[in-house]
This record gives C-alpha cells, structure tokens and sequence, in this order.
C-alpha cells in the first residue's frame, strides 16, 4: 500500500479559488496553506457556510475524494469535482471564487502502485464511472508522470450525468462509454473492462475503479473470474469520517467488517463481501 498521507489535527478553513461547471459536475478549487498534499484515492470531509441552515441540513460535514493536487509556493490547490445530488453537494455547487471552505483531511488509505496490486502488472487500467472518475483523474497524472502504460476508461449514464473530462488531459486516449450512446460505446464502461481483459495476460492485470456501488460490483466479478487483481475506491455513509462512529462499516470477504474511511476508501477487491454498499448514494 501506498504511504498514507496523515490530515493536521481539526479542521481548518480555506479560500474558494475558483469554480467552473463541467458537463452536469462543478470542479471547484480549494487553497489550502497548511495541508500536505494528499496521495490518489484520499478524501477530505467538506462543508461551508450555510452548512445547518435549511431546517439543520446538512448537519455533518460531506466527504469528498480529490480529483487533483498541487503544492506551490505556501500551500496545495486542491481540485473536486461533484455533482449536486442533496443540501450539501447544492451548497458546494454553488461555491464562488473567495468564498470560505472547511477541510478535514487529506484522509483514508490511498491507490497502492501498480506492482503492489499485482507483482506482474506491466501498467494499469483505470475505470471510472460517473461522478467516480474524481479519484480517477488524480490516479491517472501521478501513474503517467512515472510513465506507467494506462489504459483509461470512462462511463457515464447520460449527457446530464457527465463532465471532468478535462481532468484527464488529452481525451483520445480515454475509452468512453454512454448507457445512452451519446458518446463512444453505448452501454456500460464494464463492457470496455472485458475487452481490455481478453487475453492472456488478463491475471496480470492491475485495475482501479471507482463509481457507482452496481459499476465497482460488476468490476470485482470481472476481475476474479479473470484472475486479474483490483483497487476500488469505494463509497459508504460516512458521518465523521476518521473512524469515531462505525458508520461507515462495509463487509469483509474473511468475515468482520471494516471502517471504510480509515481502512479504505480505497479497499483490494478481493477484501471485501460485495460493492454493493447500502446508501452509498451514486447510483
Ligand atoms: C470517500 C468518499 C468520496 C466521495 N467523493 C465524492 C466526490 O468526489 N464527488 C461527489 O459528488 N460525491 C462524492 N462522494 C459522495 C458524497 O459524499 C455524498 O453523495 C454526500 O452524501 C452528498 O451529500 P448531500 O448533502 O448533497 O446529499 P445527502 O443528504 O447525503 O443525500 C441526499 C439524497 O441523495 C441521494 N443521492 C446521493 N447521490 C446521488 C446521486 N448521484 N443520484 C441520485 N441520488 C443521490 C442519497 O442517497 C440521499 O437519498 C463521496 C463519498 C465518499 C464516502
Ligand atoms: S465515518 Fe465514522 S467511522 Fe467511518
């Protein structure tokens, strides 16, 4: 596993440096001059003002992975791409350029590299499903700038429930799906998984994913049915968020379970029961 970076004690506030809305999603950018910068696949807790206004909701802050990171000159600007789906993505949606953020993290166990997936990997494939592509992008510039051979490949359920393509650079190189046949193959990026897994070298494979829980499910049945090993960056409720309350215990395959925010988000496919994650919300 990949080191874990460790989140400064509490949470602290940060400026809104810009947002920009992308397809269906916002991508905002927070600036954060105390933080570390965060390894792929960690997740910061977010709220901001208005958090408790409408009738206490949201109460608890959200969690939300980052999609990207830069440390510059006296502090990292971090990216998150989100979708409004309830009280609190609506008022982080709708975040402008300097006004104020509170930040717990970076938290959670990363992405591991490509050889501590599978020892025989000779690159990876990255699969991505709708707002889940936000670990995804991050994953993709720090495997390519160690010049890793990647295999991207993205799905989306229509032209509303998309966008963030920009965060993956040039997009010729990334396989699409549409459940509506908007753009690329139309139906489900997991048809795009069995044909990247043909062959023989299947089992030494080295997937990511994350998405939706149905996507990260299927994902775990390709990958064991074709012997091929997988990281899933998964999603459950998740209520503080550094592994206080037990809200957000998942299954193991061995039996127990797990605290997702300390043990995951990011989890080996084979460690857990099942994806399918009960309000996990993404559909
Ligand atoms: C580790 C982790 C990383 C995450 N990263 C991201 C991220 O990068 N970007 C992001 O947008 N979200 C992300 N999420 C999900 C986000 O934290 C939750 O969706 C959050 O609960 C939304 O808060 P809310 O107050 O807007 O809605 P809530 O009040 O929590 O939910 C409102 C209702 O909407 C439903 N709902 C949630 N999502 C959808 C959906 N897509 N379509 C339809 N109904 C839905 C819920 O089930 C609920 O019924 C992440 C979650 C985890 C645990
Ligand atoms: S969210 Fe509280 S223990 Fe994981």
């Amino acid at each position: 596993m990949s080191e874990r970076v460790l989140a400064p004690f509490g949470a602290r506030e940060c400026e809104v440096l810009a947002r920009r809305e992308t397809g269906g999603y916002v991508v905002f950018t927070a600036w954060d001059t105390t933080g570390p910068e965060p390894a792929p696949g960690q997740f910061y807790m977010l709220a901001s003002d208005g958090w408790g206004s409408d009738g206490g909701r949201p109460f608890l802050p959200r969690a939300f992975s980052v999609a990207a990171a830069e440390a510059v000159r006296g502090g990292v600007r971090l990216e998150f791409l989100l979708e409004a789906v309830g009280p609190g993505t609506s008022l982080l949606a709708s975040l402008e350029k300097s006004s104020r953020l509170t930040l717990t993290g970076p938290l959670g166990r990363p992405f591991s590299e490509p050889r501590e997936v599978n020892p025989g990997a000779p690159g990876a494939i990255l699969v991505g499903g709708g707002i889940g592509i936000a670990p995804i992008a991050i994953l993709r510039r720090h495997l390519s700038r160690q010049g890793v051979p990647l295999r991207t490949l993205l799905g989306f359920r229509d032209e509303a429930h998309s966008g963030g393509l920009e965060l993956f650079g040039e997009c010729q190189e990334v396989g699409l799906a549409f459940e509506n046949g908007h753009r690329g193959h139309q139906g489900y990026v997991t048809d795009l998984l069995q044909v990247a897994l043909k062959g023989d070298d299947a089992a030494a494979a080295a997937v990511y994913a994350c998405g939706p829980p149905a996507m990260l499910e299927a994902v775990r049945l390709i990958v064991e049915e074709r012997g091929a090993a997988a990281e899933l960056a998964m999603e459950s409720p998740m209520a503080c968020g550094y592994g206080a309350c037990f809200g957000c215990a998942v299954p193991l395959s061995e039996g127990g379970y797990m605290r997702l925010c300390v043990d995951g988000p990011v989890v080996r496919s084979d460690e857990i029961e099942s994806a399918l994650v009960a309000g996990a919300g993404h559909r």
